[in-house]
């Protein structure tokens, strides 16, 4: 698919490895940019997706493309048995594990590397499975989609959380000219990496959002699946079920 091509840093190396190796350089980063450039709206659309899979009481819940585990910190707030956060980025994971330290939450979340295309949790392993803007930079959407699938128990719930595009025509065009010259400013900034916050725009840009990620969930056998708009459009969340 298109977007399957967007890439960081348009090197010969796979999608995948320049993903890994832009999180790494951005790690140290990461969480002080993410409630910069969103004004701190990213952690209330993460209760959100929470919310929506406490109904059914999850024991064990997977956080894919955890990052630096916040998405995994706000699942803790469900009392499961189990959480782990799987991600292809060491420097990411790193600074998320210093985190579940000083929370003490280290014993409840275990993050393990793990490429959401080919991890090798046996069928029907989870509850319930997360995964906060993840899904735009996995290197194969369909195949990283169908394996959560399969991991995924029957009944068990998929929530995603990924940046959209929106349709009313001044928020669009506010939001266009933000992520075209204010993040990508403001990311090589702070992070130090000139390619990661103008790969975000374009691969948000590329990205299948709203009705047309829902076709691609259920091409793969997902059933029940809805999504829900946030900030007038800015980013979504999906929810499915095995
Ligand atoms: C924008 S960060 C999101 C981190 C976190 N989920 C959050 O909500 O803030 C995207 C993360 O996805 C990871 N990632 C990208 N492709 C992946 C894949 N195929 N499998 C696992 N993790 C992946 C990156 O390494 C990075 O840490």
């Amino acid at each position: 698919m298109e977007h399957d091509t967007i890439t960081p840093y348009k090197t010969s190396e796979e999608k995948k490895e320049q993903v890994a190796q832009m999180f790494d350089n951005i790690a140290g980063r990461y969480d002080f940019l993410n409630s910069l450039l969103s004004l701190g709206i990213h952690k209330g659309w993460r209760k959100n997706c929470v919310k929506l899979i406490a109904d059914k009481n999850p024991q064990v819940i997977l956080d894919v493309a955890t990052g630096t585990a916040d998405f995994a910190i706000e699942c803790a707030k469900l009392n499961p048995q189990k959480i782990i956060g799987v991600d292809i980025s060491e420097g990411m994971m790193n600074s998320g594990r210093v985190k579940l330290k000083n929370l003490k939450l280290d014993a409840l979340i275990t993050l393990e590397t793990g490429n959401a295309e080919t991890l090798i949790y046996s069928d029907n392993t989870f509850d319930a499975i997360v995964v906060g803007f993840g899904v735009r930079n996995f290197q194969n959407l369909e195949k990283g989609l169908s394996n959560l699938y399969r991991i995924l128990k029957p009944g068990g719930q998929l929530v995603i959380l990924e940046f959209a595009y929106p349709t009313n025509w001044l928020v669009k065009t506010i939001y266009t000219f933000y992520f075209s010259y204010i993040t990508p400013f403001i990311g090589k900034l702070f992070s130090k990496d000139n390619r990661a916050y103008s790969y975000l725009t374009e691969s948000v840009k590329a990205f299948p959002n709203n009705q047309n990620f829902i076709a691609i969930l259920n091409k793969i056998s997902y059933k029940n699946t809805s999504f829900k708009s946030l900030s007038f459009g800015v980013a979504a969340i999906y929810k499915a079920e095995k």
